[in-house]
């Protein structure tokens, strides 16, 4: 795990759009595994104005989104249907069909979880996951718990997450309970993971989870310690605990 510390957001934001950059640059058909959230959205933008001022072509690359709530419309601006058009896809040249997110509307959601995480295999597997991660330690909408699921699936979120959340919603009663996720074993499978975290609320998890020395499902991202090639950055906030 590879730890890099900026000193706040934007060369956060910066230091990984630059990665992603380079790695898009190296591959045709490049896949490319989204989140949502506070946290990617100056990444986001980054990769926006690197397209507009350095031509970076998204021509070839295919996206894959981490999570959606369940049964929320798309024209709903909550949905990350809604947040992936507004703050990456209608500024660069992915193609449509190019970009997957999980169907929180699906007739058959099981189905659609199946082939969700098989059409990523199809295509040769992920090639870079960008990760935001939760104060209780999830990734994307894995929760802490006994057990955690490998693939796609119908997850519940937890009281803590829900609250989190609230900050978009106008009541919190209006948050969904259930989304569709990736599971642990999916964002395993990614060639490559960016774990980015921002701000003094994710201080004392950030702390939590780089000093483990056991993974524990109670700490999903505590599966990331497995995994061959994390890039972890963090502005000066979210790494005031750990340094
Ligand atoms: C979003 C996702 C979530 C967020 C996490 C942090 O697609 O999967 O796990 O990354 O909840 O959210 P923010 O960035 O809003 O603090």
């Amino acid at each position: 795990m590879k730890i890099i510390v900026k000193k706040d957001y934007e060369s956060l934001s910066n230091t990984a759009a630059n990665i992603i950059k380079e790695e898009i640059e190296k591959k045709e058909n490049f896949l490319l595994g989204l989140a949502t959230g506070s946290t990617p959205i100056g990444t986001y933008k980054e990769l926006i104005r690197f397209h507009k001022e350095e031509g970076l072509d998204f021509s070839k690359v295919v996206t894959f989104n981490l999570d959606e709530y369940l049964n929320i419309p798309y024209t709903n601006s909550n949905s990350y249907h809604y947040f992936m058009e507004e703050n990456l896809f209608k500024h660069i040249n992915v193609p449509k069909d190019n970009i997957h997110i999980p169907d929180g509307n699906a007739e058959d959601v099981g189905k659609f979880c199946r082939e969700y995480d098989k059409k990523i295999e199809d295509y040769g597997g992920m090639d870079l996951q960008i990760l935001g991660i939760g104060e209780n330690g999830h990734i994307a909408f894995n929760e802490p718990d006994d057990e955690l699921y490998l693939g796609t699936h119908i997850a519940g979120l937890t009281e803590s997450t829900i609250k989190a959340n609230s900050r978009f919603f106008d009541s919190i009663d209006e948050v969904p309970k259930k989304a569709i996720t990736m599971g642990i074993g999916s964002i395993m499978k990614s060639k490559k993971i960016l774990l980015l975290a921002n701000g003094e609320k994710k201080a004392p998890m950030i702390a939590e989870l780089l000093k483990q020395e056991k993974v524990s499902t109670k700490i999903p991202a505590s599966f990331l310690l497995l995994h061959p090639d994390v890039v972890v950055i963090l502005d000066e906030a979210a790494a005031k605990d750990y340094l």
